[in-house]
């Protein structure tokens, strides 16, 4: 069998040393690699290194080798093309279409998929101009990795490292494994609706209920529709992750705004996603100050009322005829009888259960679920990554999209 052909595109930032780790896991696992570093990544890593562990010969420019005519045939070649790290300057000129160098020549031959792995300062990642280049590039279908929070360049720390060379891998690993229907944006012309955190209830002005939901799954579902090609709202509850570019981001607090935002997102959408974790009760009434303790006094019940149940409602109601709604439940116990339980409680069509309990599913990068259907179906999704679960979660909202012969957009 032919090895998988994957270029590596190497950009000046001082996290090119990552790349080498990268390159070697490619190698090691029987792909084959040409390196196509930028002028200034040369400045951080030389030319020697990378031909050494690629064992390829290693250019930046279009002028060398002519007659092989490059600046085409290795993007043409490629089965994946991974910019790691992806500077802004490259996000850029990839986002605008130029061709000054090998790498941006390469970029606009390939037809495979193309992933980019962004590191950068924080402020230039968070530039509106960095934004929508992203924005640009997966609207496109290529994959932007959300950089990392952690130590930059210098004294200080932020979000813009790149990600550990084993999770650019594995990202590389997915979309390779998907092959050429990486690229069918499947759900290009649909609208999704996805909720992500977890909601707080008040007590008083600082105290509140809450949950241990973090939002990464929600967050996940919400770039991997964004890279399939569907326009995204995103009701983050509490959530402290950067904004998926290319999505609409609507911000709440508590389960009744969530409820708001979700119903009033939802008239127009092909697909609801409750990824959410609401809290189910409320206290009765909010203090309007700070409740404080006092001696002697043994502190009151707090009194609590139902929160209205979202997923439920939206499934009663469907805005759009074939709309498909979704929801997910944590389970501690008989997670599957619970679940198979819960979706008919609910009526959704589909019902992702995970079980949750110390260190499993909340505030983690990996999850494991079964995808529970109205119609029967129930399929398992070994632990990975959250993007690995969202996509499968897509699989089967197009899937059921398809089956009702709704090949009409909402709206559309
Ligand atoms: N959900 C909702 N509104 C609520 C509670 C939950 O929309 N008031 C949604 C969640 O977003 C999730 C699904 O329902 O998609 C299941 O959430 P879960 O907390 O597991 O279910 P509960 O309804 O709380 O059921 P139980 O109390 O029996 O666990």
């Amino acid at each position: 069998m032919n090895k998988p052909r994957v270029v590596l595109g190497v950009c000046g930032g001082i996290a090119a040393y990552k790349a080498c780790e990268l390159l070697r896991r490619f190698t090691e696992s029987g792909h084959d690699v040409q390196v196509v570093p930028t002028a200034s990544a040369l400045r951080f890593v030389g030319e020697p290194t990378w031909a050494a562990l690629s064992g390829h010969r290693v250019s930046s420019e279009v002028w060398e080798s002519v007659h092989e005519v490059p600046h085409v045939r290795i993007g043409q070649a490629a089965d994946l093309v991974v910019v790691a790290p992806a500077t802004a300057d490259l996000l850029a000129r990839a986002a605008h279409g130029l061709a000054d160098d090998l790498l941006t020549n390469t970029l606009l031959t390939a037809r495979c998929p193309v992933i980019f792995a962004p590191a950068m300062h924080t402020e230039m990642w968070e530039h509106p101009a960095t934004r929508e280049n992203v924005a640009t590039l997966r609207r496109r279908g290529a994959f932007v990795i959300e950089p990392a929070v952690g130590r930059l360049t210098g004294a200080d720390t932020g979000r813009g490292r790149l990600p550990e060379p084993g999770a650019v891998f594995d990202a590389c690993r997915r979309v390779l494994a998907r092959g050429p229907r990486a690229l069918e944006p499947d759900l290009a012309g649909r609208h999704v609706v996805i909720s992500a955190g977890g909601t707080r209830e008040p007590l008083d002005p600082v105290r509140y209920l809450g949950n241990r939901s973090s939002g990464k799954q929600g967050y996940a579902l919400a770039r991997t529709a964004l890279a399939r090609g569907a326009g995204v709202t995103l009701v983050a509850a509490n959530t402290e992750l950067p904004d998926p570019a290319g999505a609409e981001v609507v911000r709440v607090g508590t389960a009744e705004e969530l409820r708001e935002a979700v119903v009033k997102a939802a008239a127009g959408a092909d697909a609801v996603v409750m990824a959410a974790a609401v809290a189910d009760f409320r206290p009765a009434g909010r203090a309007q100050g700070k409740i404080k303790k006092r001696e002697g006094v043994d502190p009151e019940a707090v009194a609590l009322v139902r929160n209205p149940d979202i997923l439920a409602e939206l499934s009663v109601r469907r805005a759009t005829p074939g709309q498909v709604v979704a929801g997910f439940a944590a389970e501690t116990d008989d997670v599957l009888a619970n679940g198979r339980a819960k979706l008919v409680r609910k009526g959704c069509d589909l019902l992702v259960v995970n079980e949750v309990g110390d260190g499993l599913a909340f505030g983690t990068d990996g999850n494991e679920a079964v995808i529970l259907e109205a119609g029967g179906a129930e399929t398992r999704v070994p632990y990975g990554p959250k993007e690995e679960l969202a996509d499968r979660v897509w699989d089967t909202i197009v899937r059921t999209l398809e089956s009702r012969g709704d090949q009409q957009p909402a709206g559309g």
